[in-house]
């Protein structure tokens, strides 16, 4: 349950928490503005036109009343950007210069860190680089005129950073060297390939040369926007028509998606992902206004784009091809989307076309017209097996069958199950019965196919359970939020006393931050709350409720109360119980010792009145 602090110490997340001002964290992202003693504005983790994005600069906390997301200002960096606890902290540590000790991080990462900072700051060199020569009209005027061609604006290629690979032999390996790069870095980096000429001239110098030369270069981004790796493409027909960067530590092509940094926030208003080809698709869909389009890296989609894409929608259409190989790519994408919580819809287009020379011919909204009538992937499957079936013969219909029931195996919604088989009997015209005869064989050799371990790698996506708990609960829990409570009272909670498990957890947490003398320190409270997976959020929500309370010690008296008697009350109800029992079965010693019980119970409970 708790958080990995990654070995930094408390004091040192307590001290950046106490510098940084949340609001203005808040600020870059959201417009806030003030209203009694919170800030307002609009959420930027769901789509409103009304605000209910809620931040409290005096608990630090935010919350949002539409989509129930809240917590500290760790969390907020978190969630926005999809962050891990000690990212967050190291984020922030930065931007207010506070320095995190070398020796909170385990001995391994320390030097992982160091080493993805170096091959950053090569690639940020290498596309500045590159992007010079692109604007330079005796170096780069062909591979500019390549582009403009193609129809795309200079604003795009800025925007996207793309830039020109010289022709030279190795311009960036000399240039990089000149900055003061280390020749293993930029090995590492692979942007520089090391000679394996047996030429010992040629290894004198450097022994190395550019990896990337007379290539268009399109800059692949992480989530932050900083340039991880490279695709680069030939002016002309040459083979390979792309050459991408190698799998370095900073650059992983399975688990990377082309212009996801520009289009998570976009997909994510519109909860849907639109997955196109190729990289020139994606520079165009965007010139063409559509924001929410990614592509995989010449990759098929993996398990772990999956469960990237999940973070940010959870609907994603794929466009691809009209084409065979278009159609087996995508049908190959079925097993890693299949019951993984993401919805996937498919849209052919027209054979020839693709998104890039669809969008320029027939404009965005015809685009987005298709999109809206995309199809889903399982229906787009069955459809596929089934075209031309008619003509076919007995032998070819029945491995038709098997092929659709195999998909249909994978489907684990039994409703969805039904109504496909029901399509696909119609389609056929074979009774569903035999179809359904023919299933649970290939259900269960499916099963056995498919490995446990895939299935599981994408967790269910989570739930929010529905909060319960009685009025007494929660307003002793915002009392407790709000720092209102003393000592003495303090004394006075039992976390037994909550039942909503919300509350309890708070409770808990909070005992555990209580000085020696007996105070409770707020801030660390919240603070732990605040990454606490099972209550940040109505951590949150108490913190920026604006709830007041006019005799504090009188009512929350009459809470306590309140929870006693309801505690009295189930004891007593499980005495009764156990009483009838014990009368049924006349064991009169234990009814006499049950009936005392009782008594002295409710003389307890009768003095509890107020
Ligand atoms: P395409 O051949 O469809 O290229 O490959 P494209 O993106 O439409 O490019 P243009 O329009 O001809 O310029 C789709 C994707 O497959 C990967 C690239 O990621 C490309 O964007 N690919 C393709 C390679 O990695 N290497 C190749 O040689 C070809
Ligand atoms: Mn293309």
């Amino acid at each position: 349950m708790a958080t990995d602090r990654g070995g930094i110490p408390p004091t040192t997340i307590q001290h950046i928490r106490d510098t940084v001002d949340i609001v203005d964290v808040v600020s870059r992202y959201v417009t806030l503005s003030k209203t009694g003693q919170n800030y307002r504005g609009l959420c930027p983790f769901h789509n409103e036109k009304t605000p209910s994005f809620t931040v409290n600069p005096t608990r630090q906390m935010f919350y949002c009343f539409g989509c129930g997301t809240g917590g500290d200002v760790f969390s907020f960096l978190m969630s926005r950007e999809r962050f891990g606890f000690v990212e967050a902290v190291t984020e922030l540590a930065q931007q207010v210069g506070i320095e995190i000790p070398a020796s909170s991080f385990p001995r391994s990462s320390q030097p992982d860190r160091d080493q993805r900072k170096t091959l950053e700051q090569l690639h940020a060199l290498a596309s500045d680089w590159f992007q010079q020569y692109l604007h330079d009209s005796t170096q780069g005027g062909e591979a500019l005129t390549y582009l403009l061609n193609r129809g795309l604006t200079l604003d795009t290629l800025k925007e996207f950073g793309v830039g020109y690979a010289l022709p030279s032999w190795d311009s960036l390996t000399q240039h990089l060297l000149r900055n003061g790069a280390k020749l293993a870095d930029l090995v590492q980096s692979g942007l520089v390939v090391p000679k394996q000429s047996s030429q010992p001239e040629d290894a004198k110098r450097d022994g190395c040369y550019d990896r990337f030369r007379a290539r268009v270069m399109v800059p692949i981004m992480d989530l932050r926007g900083n340039v991880i790796a490279f695709g680069g493409r030939v002016l002309d027909d040459g083979t390979p028509k792309y050459l991408n960067s190698p799998e370095t530590p900073l650059f992983n092509k399975g688990r990377c998606l082309f212009g996801l940094d520009r289009a998570r926030d976009s997909a994510s208003q519109r909860n849907a992902l639109l997955i196109v080809e190729g990289y020139f698709d994606v520079l165009v869909l965007h010139q063409f206004g559509i924001h929410h389009a990614v592509a995989p890296l010449g990759t098929a989609l993996t398990a772990e784009h999956v469960s990237l894409i999940r973070r940010f929608v959870k609907n994603v259409v794929l466009m691809f091809d009209g084409d065979a190989a278009g159609v087996k790519a995508t049908l190959r994408t079925m097993d890693v989307f299949l019951n993984s919580g993401v919805t996937v819809k498919v849209v052919r287009l027209p054979s020839g076309e693709d998104p890039d020379s669809y969008v320029r011919g027939h404009g965005a909204e015809q685009l987005l017209e298709l999109e809206q009538q995309a199809c889903p992937l399982v229906e787009f499957a069955v459809e596929q097996c089934l075209a031309g079936v008619t003509q076919a013969s007995v032998e070819e219909r029945m491995r038709r069958v098997d092929e659709v029931l195999s998909i249909l195996a994978k489907v684990s919604n039994p409703i969805e199950k039904e109504e496909y088989l029901k399509q696909v009997a119609e389609r056929l015209g074979i009774r569903q019965s035999l179809l359904m005869e023919r299933s649970p064989v290939l259900a269960a050799r499916e099963r056995s196919h498919i490995s446990r371990q895939q299935s599981q790698s994408i967790p269910p996506p989570s739930r929010t359970p529905e909060r319960k708990g009685s009025r007494e609960e929660h307003d002793i829990v915002t009392l407790l939020v709000q720092g209102m409570l003393e000592p003495a009272q303090m004394s006075m909670l039992r976390a037994e006393d909550f039942w909503a498990p919300e509350y309890r957890r708070l409770v808990e947490i909070s005992l555990g931050q209580v000085g020696e003398d007996g105070q409770l320190n707020v801030d660390a409270f919240l603070a732990e709350a605040g990454v606490d997976p099972d209550s940040a959020s109505v951590a949150a929500e108490l913190a920026v409720s604006e709830q007041h309370f006019d005799d504090c010690h009188d009512y929350f008296k009459g809470c306590m109360e309140a929870l006693a008697r309801r505690r009295l009350k189930t004891t007593l109800d499980g005495l009764i119980a156990r009483l009838r029992v014990a009368e049924h079965e006349q064991r009169v010693e234990e009814v006499d010792a049950i009936n005392a019980e009782i008594e002295s119970l409710r003389e307890h409970k009768a003095g509890l009145v107020v």
